[in-house]
């Protein structure tokens, strides 16, 4: 086996990294988008048959949800059409693909949450190119494996935890939205599970979804930081989404089913609680 991971990084790519690079050194190659940009299609293309690799894992994205509403065309040329850039290589030139994409491709009317099989109805621009992006690829490369995911967080990049833990630390009251709920995803749980169907005895194509077990409300999400990470005074104020008003819509419900997940490969997965405390236990340690 050698794999590719592209957008290395990412919150995501940088797990992902963590993990193999422990698990199965010497296997696999990191890209970042400076060294190439994959909406170049002569650039992928000839990175790809030098390369000689029988796996892609692409955490590469145009994630900004609001700024996407604004840069339509950045936010498709990544989402749709670097994706269809390495899907149209694969059956070439033999290799598989596992690609990222997102609860957003829902618009959240569900009662229960969501298989795999449901209907797709995304709201914003964002969850538009990545629904584009899974279509694309599964035209051209059938055999690709498609993670859908949401609401991650690591002690890298931009994320929730991050955000809320400094608002807090500022000493800010804090008004968050409670009547949007999904899942907390732990970017490393996630990279653990890329693993997992990587190195799985048999290569199951498709749509499979992946988040921590449990759910929560942005609101729920706020409070158990605030708790875990042991910060006394400023409140958090639950409020509806109508009063905190976005550029991009985002779906009030997004919890994904991962039964296909646990099912197909015989792995159990972490209560995003336990999984939060994980990560704040890590951001301390990084910190000393
Ligand atoms: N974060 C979430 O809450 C969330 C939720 C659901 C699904 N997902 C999906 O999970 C995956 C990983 O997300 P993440 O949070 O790790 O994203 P991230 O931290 O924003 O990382 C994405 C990476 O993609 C790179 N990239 C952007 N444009 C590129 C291009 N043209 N060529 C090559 N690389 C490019 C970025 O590099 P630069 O920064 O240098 O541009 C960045 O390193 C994405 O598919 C995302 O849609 C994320």
């Amino acid at each position: 086996m050698k794999i590719l991971v592209t957008g290395c990084n990412g919150q995501l790519g940088r797990e992902l990294r963590e993990v193999l690079e422990s698990s199965h050194p010497d296997m696999t190659v990191y890209v970042g988008h400076e060294e190439l940009d994959l909406t170049d299609r002569q650039a992928v293309e000839d990175f790809m048959r030098r390369g000689e690799f029988t796996h892609v894992v692409n955490c590469a994205a145009y994630t900004d949800v609001d700024r996407a509403e604004e840069e339509k065309l950045q936010c498709a040329a990544v989402n749709i059409d670097a994706v269809a850039n390495l899907a149209s290589l694969a059956d070439e030139l033999g290799f598989r693909i596992i690609h990222i994409s997102t609860d957003y491709v829902f618009d959240g009317h569900a009662y229960r949450p969501y298989t795999e099989s449901d209907k797709v109805n995304p709201l914003s621009q964002y969850g538009t190119t990545k629904r584009k992006g899974e279509t694309a690829l599964l035209g051209l490369a059938p055999e690709s494996v498609i993670i859908r995911t949401g609401w991650m967080y690591s002690p890298y990049g931009r994320n929730f935890v991050k955000t809320i833990l400094k608002l807090l630390h500022s000493g800010q009251k804090l008004r968050v939205i409670a009547d949007q709920t999904g899942t907390p995803t732990y970017a490393p749980d996630l990279a653990e599970a890329i693993a997992t169907i990587l190195f799985a005895p048999q290569w199951v194509p498709g749509i499979v979804n992946y988040a921590n077990e449990g759910v929560a409300s942005w609101y729920d999400f706020a409070v158990a930081i605030k708790r875990m990470a042991g910060i006394e005074g400023p409140s958090i104020r639950p409020i509806p989404a109508t009063d905190y008003p976005t550029p991009a819509q985002r779906p009030y419900y997004s919890v994904l089913d991962k039964s296909r997940f646990k099912i197909t490969y015989g792995v159990e997965i972490p209560h995003w609680e336990d999984s939060l405390a994980r990560c704040l236990a890590r951001m301390t340690d990084i910190k000393k």
